[in-house]
């Protein structure tokens, strides 16, 4: 019986690591928790956010997770300790995931404005490299354009454009894609950043813990395997939100590649 892996954001953006997860570890049973009936979370007070987390945690305990990935960069950057609480089993963050495997000194970082000024990103970065240089970008427009469908739209290019001065000014070699919704506008940010700016996903790091930390559980996942095709959502994974099912699973379909089942759950009985 393998270990149940619960990983929540506040709508689509973890499917980004959803699916980096299921390409790597196929035969884990996954559940996730998008909370759309909230959305966007990056926006909201940190006081918001924790209790938030506190709530989402405790209805993915109940479920029975086995391992907490943190699939929201807001809630990892203001709740971590708070999860971590309520977890009661081992919790992998986006954001200490990532930091030590940055090789660079010439960081951006861009977020929503609760994770920007929370400065996680900074304090992480800085830990593993004390002489980084880090320049964090709050971007408010993006998760609300992206929940809407816009991927290349006129508005998001200018919203874009907007957020990334700030980095070009800063002369930033690599950028932290510090919200899991972000990586859905990588083609539009390497259409509009120099091409010797490096993009980095956080998922990739935090699914690469994954593997030695079920090893570390008894669980070894039984086949690791990279591959970009991912199974149908339904067969190990059961995708959960607080909205609108349907509007959920037609959002999803993009980033998924086929349609997925999506339940409504409300998270207090
Ligand atoms: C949000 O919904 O505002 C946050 C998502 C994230 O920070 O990853």
């Amino acid at each position: 019986m393998s270990l149940l892996v619960g990983l929540f954001d506040s709508g689509l953006g973890g499917l980004t690591v959803l699916r980096q997860l299921i390409q790597r570890y196929p035969h884990s049973p996954c559940l996730y928790l998008g909370d759309t009936a909230r959305v966007p979370y990056g926006t909201r007070t940190p006081e918001d956010i924790r209790a938030i987390a506190a709530e989402v945690v405790h209805w993915l305990r109940e479920q029975g997770v086995g391992v907490l990935v943190m699939a929201c960069n807001t809630s990892n950057a203001l709740a971590l300790d708070v999860a971590v609480a309520e977890a009661g089993v081992p919790v992998l963050g986006l954001i200490d995931s990532v930091a030590p495997v940055l090789g660079s000194d010439h960081v951006g970082v861009l977020a929503t404005p609760a994770t920007a000024s929370s400065g996680a990103y900074r304090r992480a970065i800085h830990a593993s490299r004390p002489t980084a240089t880090v320049t964090e970008v709050a971007c408010p427009g993006f998760v609300p354009l992206i929940e809407a469908g816009h991927r290349t739209s006129p508005e998001l290019r200018e919203v874009a454009l907007a957020y990334i001065a700030p980095l070009l000014a800063a002369g930033v070699d690599t950028v932290v894609l510090g919200c899991t919704h972000y990586p859905m506008l990588r083609p539009l940010l390497t259409e509009l950043l120099p091409a010797h700016i490096t993009l980095v996903d956080p998922a990739e790091a935090t699914v690469e813990r994954l593997g030695p930390l079920l090893g570390s559980l008894g669980e070894a996942p039984e086949v690791e395997r990279r591959s970009e095709a991912i199974e149908p959502i339904g067969r190990r994974t059961r995708l959960c939100v607080t909205g609108c099912p349907e509007a959920f699973a037609a959002g999803a379909r993009s980033w998924l590649g086929h349609q997925p089942v999506v339940e409504h759950v409300a998270l207090r009985s």
